[in-house]
């Protein structure tokens, strides 16, 4: 295996941990169990990537060993083969999983050791737009309303033909504001923003901009996946608290006000699983249909640029 490259061996791999994860969840859709449904999942991840010929060690994940029992950051798993950095969210989404709403994910991505940013457990400012626009067309630093201009400017429309992805959050405000006044749409979202930067990269979304503060391991999932499929990404730290700038300490970065770019959090070539738990603008949930589990996933990898949709069917 080269330094740089993983495996394309290892995208099967992937797809299969991600489908366990998201099976394992989609017993408690709409149980309105948030916590019983990320443990499933988690249970039925760890469990995978333990099974697996991999040298892993989990960089993003369910939180720092003190509070987080399994998948937490640091863990090593797998029995031995490439040695590569996961980044994991069992369950994206574990809000809509318990109430049964759209677009819950069993999502992960591997790349070669070293190579992913391990992003603290705080939120992160986030703008991304997909792919076939000039490079810098999109600027963390601007106004949302100047994104907006920018980037309708480069697509050849006007600002009222954009749409952008907004977190559904009283924080928000001041950007959805910002959006409106140049007559952008604003698609809002009540949880799952790793999709929601996805969408932009995917034109029968409609979705042009993600604009918005979420969660930072998350901005390195969705990083992953933008690193396969083209798009552009910044992002920066945000911290409420003091507590918050040390758990950046612990994990290496000194820079606080950095600002990252896609290829600032990911590396080297990546490999992006995900798989419906629920019904999606990306993917279908896990259904259950005549004796038969089936899933849906999209598996990715940015050395090939191979862009899989995989329907599998199992015995229930
Ligand atoms: P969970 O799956 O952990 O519930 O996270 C869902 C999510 O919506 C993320 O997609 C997003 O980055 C984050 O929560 C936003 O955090 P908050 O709900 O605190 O605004």
């Amino acid at each position: 295996m080269s330094t740089e490259n993983l495996d394309s061996g290892l995208v099967l791999d992937a797809v299969r941990v991600t489908e366990i994860a998201a099976i394992a969840a989609s017993t408690l859709v709409g149980r309105g169990d948030e916590k019983a449904a990320d443990q499933a999942a988690v249970d039925a991840m760890r469990t995978a990537l333990n099974g697996l010929a991999i040298d892993g060690e989990i960089v993003i994940g369910e939180g720092e060993r003190d509070e987080a029992p399994m998948l937490y950051i640091g863990e090593k798993v797998g029995r031995g083969g490439a040695a590569i950095d996961i980044a994991l969210d069992p369950l994206e989404g574990t809000t809509l999983t318990a109430k049964a709403m759209a677009n819950a994910l069993a999502v992960m991505a591997w790349a070669p050791k070293g190579t992913l940013l391990n992003a603290p457990d705080t939120y992160m400012d986030k703008i991304a737009c997909g792919p076939g626009y000039p490079s810098g067309v999109i600027d963390l630093d601007r106004s949302p309303a100047d994104n907006v201009r920018a980037l309708a400017a480069a697509k050849g429309v006007a600002p009222e033909a954009i749409t952008v992805c907004v977190l559904d959050r009283p924080r928000h405000a001041e950007v959805i504001a910002s959006i409106r006044s140049v007559g952008a749409r604003v698609n809002l979202i009540t949880d799952g923003d790793v999709a929601g930067v996805i969408h932009t990269a995917d034109p029968a979304t409609g979705i042009d901009l993600y604009v918005g503060q979420g969660g930072a391991p998350e901005g390195v999932l969705a990083c992953a996946a933008l690193k396969c499929v083209g798009g552009q990404f910044q992002g920066r730290l945000v911290f409420r608290n003091v507590d918050e700038k040390e758990r950046a300490r612990r994990v290496g970065i000194t820079d606080l006000d950095k600002k990252y770019d896609l290829h600032e959090m990911v590396r080297a070539d990546a490999i992006f699983a995900a798989t419906g738990v629920t019904k999606g603008a990306l993917l279908d949930g896990i259904r259950r249909e005549g004796g038969y589990i089936i899933t849906h996933s999209l598996v990715m990898n940015s050395s090939t640029g191979d862009v899989r949709e995989v329907r599998m069917r199992r015995p229930a």
